[in-house]
């Protein structure tokens, strides 16, 4: 007897499963390495959940579909989960990116002005329309890059207005994309003009009136700890108010000067801590001992050409959970691509491919309490698959600068693909294809 079932697809070249570990849970060190891989893999799929993986043979013998897909040639592997992002902005910041290539640093064009609150002044000024209308173009490209699940930050409109409109237009473009996401508030992310000489009063303000009011639009609250930004004591502020609020905890910490901002996160249980390339050896152990999850940005520190990469192999043989992200904002890290990240990851950081893909998918889906829904082709969760045009999944990271991802199913729905010559095919009737048309920023 075999069972029917909505869809299934089959004859994927390796089938990357992860589920020879936990279906829950972070992985941590030897744990990252075990990948789960089927040669002549098949997914069957219902109500857009993973009911059956296994060998093409093994699953067409339990499961029939009307629809059937041949992934012949393709690695398949769960959808990356991009768990740091910040796609909720009105304009891009090329001109910047100009200045940093002609000498200027980062820093300092963000203390002369530009930087975080150059997006602020775009945000303030765009309409809700035209900010949403923006954000759900970089939604789409997520899609296109493989990635089904993200974290979705506001923070470019730094006061309760402008925060609100950045929140609305992040649920408005959510609401059109088959994304699954997870929303942050970052009103602690720079002082705007009006408080950078009352700087406490901003603070203030974050706690005591866009906290209470924007909670009910998050998940999270993040600050950006750093010198010359948010001190460790104003960032403990906003996280406890956050707390108060109940939302949970995201921080960017330690990333270009040391601060102690990991220590103070992981002490409020923190789901995660962010950027990391200066953490110290405290630091790295609190990590280890907690179930906060290091998230790592290296297209940061690749883009605006620092040297301090988060140290991700000490880190892992620590014990920490740890996860990779984009960082996909306008100014250090404009970029969605996670495949690119994995390059930065394995040249620069010395990750293993194994690592890095336990650190796009299943830890970072832990760090957003939906490790129980995605991350690993466990049945049961959502049939999000990222379909790869590469030899096998060793590949991932070896061939930069393109886009190896070749189709992108959500919740059993191929919704972007990428490779022209194979569409015809690939799409039977009442498949819906969208987001193909995007233009490019
Ligand atoms: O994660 N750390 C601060 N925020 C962003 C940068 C945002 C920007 O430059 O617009 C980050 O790197
Ligand atoms: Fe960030």
């Amino acid at each position: 007897m075999t069972e029917t079932v909505d869809r299934l697809f089959v004859h994927c070249r390796q089938l990357v499963t992860l589920t020879d570990g936990a279906p829950t849970g972070p992985r941590r060190r030897e744990a990252m390495q075990p990948m789960g891989v089927v040669e002549d893999g098949a997914v069957a799929v219902k109500d857009g959940r993973i009911v059956a993986v296994g060998t093409t043979d093994e699953v067409t013998a339990a499961y029939r579909a009307e629809e059937e897909l041949d992934l012949d040639g393709f690695v398949v592997m769960p959808g990356f989960v991009d768990c740091h992002t910040h796609p909720v902005f009105a304009a891009t910041r090329e001109r910047e990116f100009h200045m940093r290539c002609a000498g200027a640093d980062y820093m300092a064009i963000a203390q002369a002005g530009g930087g975080i609150l150059s997006s602020m002044r775009d945000v303030r000024a765009a309409s809700l329309e035209a900010l949403t209308e923006r954000t759900e173009r970089n939604l789409w490209r997520f899609l296109e890059h493989g990635s089904t699940t993200i974290e979705a930050k506001g923070g470019y409109g730094l006061s309760l207005e402008a925060e609100r409109k950045s929140m609305q237009a992040l649920d408005a473009a959510a609401a059109m994309v088959p994304l699954t996401l997870k929303r942050t508030f970052l009103g602690a992310h720079e002082f705007p003009p009006e408080y950078r000489e009352d700087r406490d009063e901003y603070v203030r303000i974050v706690c005591e009136e866009m906290i209470p009011a924007l909670a009910p639009m998050a998940e999270y609250c993040d600050v950006f700890a750093e010198p010359g930004v948010f001190t460790l004591e104003q960032s403990e502020r906003v996280l406890r108010a956050g707390l108060a609020a109940g939302l949970r905890l995201r921080a960017h910490v330690d990333e270009i000067q040391p601060m102690g901002g990991t220590e103070m996160a992981v002490a409020l249980g923190a789901d995660t801590v962010d950027h990391l390339g200066q953490i110290s050896d405290d630091g790295i152990a609190a990590v280890a001992a907690s179930d906060t999850t290091g998230v790592m940005l290296p297209g940061t520190i690749f883009f605006l050409a620092k040297t301090g990469y988060a140290p991700a192999r000490k880190m892992i043989e620590a014990g920490c959970a740890v996860a990779l992200a984009t960082d996909f904002n306008p100014g250090s890290s404009h970029t969605q691509s996670m495949t690119l990240i994995h390059t930065i990851a394995c040249t620069q950081m010395k990750m293993s491919v194994e690592e890095c893909i336990v650190a796009s998918t299943i830890n970072p889906a832990f760090s957003l309490q939906l490790d129980h829904e995605v991350g690993t082709l466990h049945p049961g969760k959502r049939a999000d698959l990222c379909v790869l045009d590469i030899p096998s999944y060793q590949a991932l990271g070896y061939a930069f600068g393109g886009n190896p991802v070749a189709m992108t199913i959500k919740d059993g729905v191929p919704v972007v693909a990428n490779v022209a010559d194979r569409q015809p095919d690939w799409f039977a009737d009442g498949v819906v294809l969208d987001g193909e048309d995007e233009d490019a920023v």
